[in-house]
């Protein structure tokens, strides 16, 4: 399928998204959210496809929300259409693995999109930050929670008051990003990251992701019941009867996604 504002592939068993409005260094506009729902329900539906990553262009991932595109808005137009809410929530309720693979800006909604991914791979080049105070307003996609979760109360309430942006070395520090790699090569190693997830079962990962989001969501003891009861449920599946087969075996698992 194609879009207008993004590139969709299926690279044999990974879904890539490549963001594509390079004069408004990806500005995450309206049209540009629904292409990006559209291909995921599209990755979604397909059952060759276990792992998805997204990335941007080498000078900006995305720079927020389309200011241009939102300046006029006024209160009822944004509270009655839930504005933010409404399809950029269709990449955090995903169910297949998302891989961020940020270079360059990753900025408000950018920063915010990227952290709605399950993985966040960066090239050394990337910059975070949720600079949305600097236009008089706050961030509206999970900046100020998902962002809070993810480095602390301290930077993430000085990156969100003051604009500050931080580097791809204070974001691998702070528990923002997974790994940094050099910019050449960030989009050969998101795949390869991707590649590795989707060679495992398709249905173990998808509890993988369950399982560990709940740890945002619930007690300890509640996760913990939750995870247990999810591994049990793994007893159910003929790729968890094959993977431990295998092993016995010594042989390499033939996954059948089932
Ligand atoms: N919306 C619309 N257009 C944008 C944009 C955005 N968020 N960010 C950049 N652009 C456009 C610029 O207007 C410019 O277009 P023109 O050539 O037509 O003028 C083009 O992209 C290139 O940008 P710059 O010339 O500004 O490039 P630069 O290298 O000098 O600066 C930058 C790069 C620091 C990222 C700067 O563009 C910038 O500050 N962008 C805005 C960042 C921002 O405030 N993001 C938060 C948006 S609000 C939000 O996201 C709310 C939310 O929580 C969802």
């Amino acid at each position: 399928m194609s879009y207008e504002n993004i590139i969709a592939e299926k690279k044999g068993n990974v879904g890539l998204i490549t963001l594509n409005r390079p004069q408004a260094l990806n500005a995450l506009c309206d049209a540009l959210i629904k292409d990006i729902g559209a291909a995921l329900d599209d990755f979604e539906s397909d059952e060759n496809i276990r792992a998805i990553v997204i990335t941007g262009s080498e000078r900006a991932f995305a720079a927020g929300a389309d200011i241009k595109e939102m300046a006029d808005y006024d209160y009822m137009d944004v509270y009655k259409n839930d504005f933010i809410t409404k399809g950029w929530t269709r990449v955090a309720s995903c169910r297949k693995p998302t891989i961020a693979a940020v270079a360059g800006f990753a900025l408000g909604g950018g920063c915010e999109l990227a952290m709605m991914c399950d993985i966040m791979i960066a090239a050394d080049t990337a910059k975070f930050g949720q600079p949305e105070i600097t236009i008089g307003t706050i961030p509206g996609a999970g900046g100020t929670q998902r962002l809070t979760r993810a480095v602390g109360k301290a930077k993430a309430m000085e990156m969100c008051l003051t604009g500050r942006m931080m580097d791809a070395e204070e974001a691998e520090r702070s528990g923002l990003v997974a790994r940094i790699v050099p910019a050449d090569s960030l989009l050969e190693e998101a795949l390869k990251t991707a590649e590795k997830i989707a060679s495992f079962s398709g249905p173990v990962s998808m509890k993988v992701k369950e399982t560990v989001n709940k740890a945002y969501e619930m007690t300890l003891t509640e996760g913990l019941m939750f995870e247990r009861r999810e591994f049990h449920s793994t007893f159910a599946l003929e790729d968890r009867a094959e993977g431990m087969k295998a092993f016995t075996e010594k042989r390499k698992a033939d996954f059948k996604h089932r």
